[in-house]
């Protein structure tokens, strides 16, 4: 290859590299910055089972055989991009839950869910997500994670528009739900929901299915939390629902670009290993809202 072959060569990586950055600059997240618990959530179950570490910019939950504990945030939202940078309860974790997930709290209640399965040392946490949509859940995914949750601090996060939600594990798309209202799916788009999480005792089905109870000799149990900075509207339906020019609305986020769609495979192909829409024994008609995608 002839010096000018080379030039030429470079010349055209470095324009599909660029291009590369361009399209996935995007659908990029943006960088949260941290800020005290204190300032967007609150302890709602078990202070004395909770640890505010580094001015408040770390906190823990703990569960041991007399309680779990729960924190939330001190308002609701409508739209935006929720995240919590979490580490789970390391070694043997069999038995606990640890949940992390918005609820609007109303009869018919929406609801997005992220709970994190624990298991015995060495063995792999499960995530399983779910969305509720004017009370009817049902939507439940189970995934393996692709590193050990328990070594060091992750985000996990929803998108949410009026489009679609987004979870996402690290910048990782894990599942995405689309708006259905089209086909009559009731869509979460006019709740406001709060963010909540908490540490408790699942023993009767979390890990195989139940099998598993947990050790309290390995007692206390803790998962540790960062990350408190809230990107998100913070109201209801007056205030969050004409388009605001948040960055969240924009069209990069209303659908799934390739780059989604192909880390949405991946995941899928390697890390997927329960999934709501495949269950012909719960569900003998496939749900309306599977490969709506
Ligand atoms: C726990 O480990 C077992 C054995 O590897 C696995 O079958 C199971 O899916 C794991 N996770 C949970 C939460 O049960």
């Amino acid at each position: 290859m002839g010096v000018h072959d080379t030039v030429f060569v470079s010349a055209t990586t470095a324009v599909l590299l660029v291009l590369m950055i361009q399209s996935s600059l995007a659908a990029r997240l943006p960088i949260k910055s941290d800020v005290p618990f204190a300032q967007n959530y609150y302890v709602r179950w078990a202070d004395d089972h909770t640890r505010m570490l580094n001015g408040g910019t770390e906190m823990h939950l703990v569960l041991d055989k007399a309680s779990g504990a729960g924190f939330g945030s001190r308002t609701k939202y409508l739209f935006g991009h929720v995240s919590m940078k979490i580490k789970l309860v390391p070694k043997d974790s069999a038995g606990t839950v640890t949940a992390f997930y918005m609820s609007s709290e109303t009869d018919k209640h929406d609801e997005l869910d992220f709970e994190f399965l624990g298991n015995t040392s060495g063995q792999p946490y499960i995530v399983q997500t779910n969305v509720f949509a004017n009370g009817v859940g049902n939507r439940e995914q189970r995934h393996y994670l692709w590193f050990d949750p328990t070594q060091d601090f992750h985000s996990y996060s929803f998108l949410w528009n009026k489009q679609q939600i987004i979870f996402y594990v690290d910048d990782v798309p894990l599942r995405v739900h689309k708006n259905n209202e089209a086909i009559g799916i009731p869509f979460p788009k006019s709740q406001p929901m709060g963010i909540y999480s908490s540490l408790w005792n699942g023993d009767d089905w979390a890990t195989r299915g139940g099998l598993e109870k947990i050790n309290w000799d390995h007692a206390p149990f803790v998962a540790a939390y960062k990350g408190f900075s809230v990107d998100a509207c913070a109201g209801g339906v007056e205030s969050c629902s004409a388009p605001r020019g948040n960055w969240w609305e924009q069209e990069a986020f209303q659908s799934t670009d390739e780059e989604t769609k192909s880390k949405l495979k991946w995941v899928k192909d390697n890390y997927m290993i329960y999934d709501y829409c495949s269950d012909g024994k719960r569900f003998p008609t496939t749900p309306a809202d599977c490969g709506q995608f």
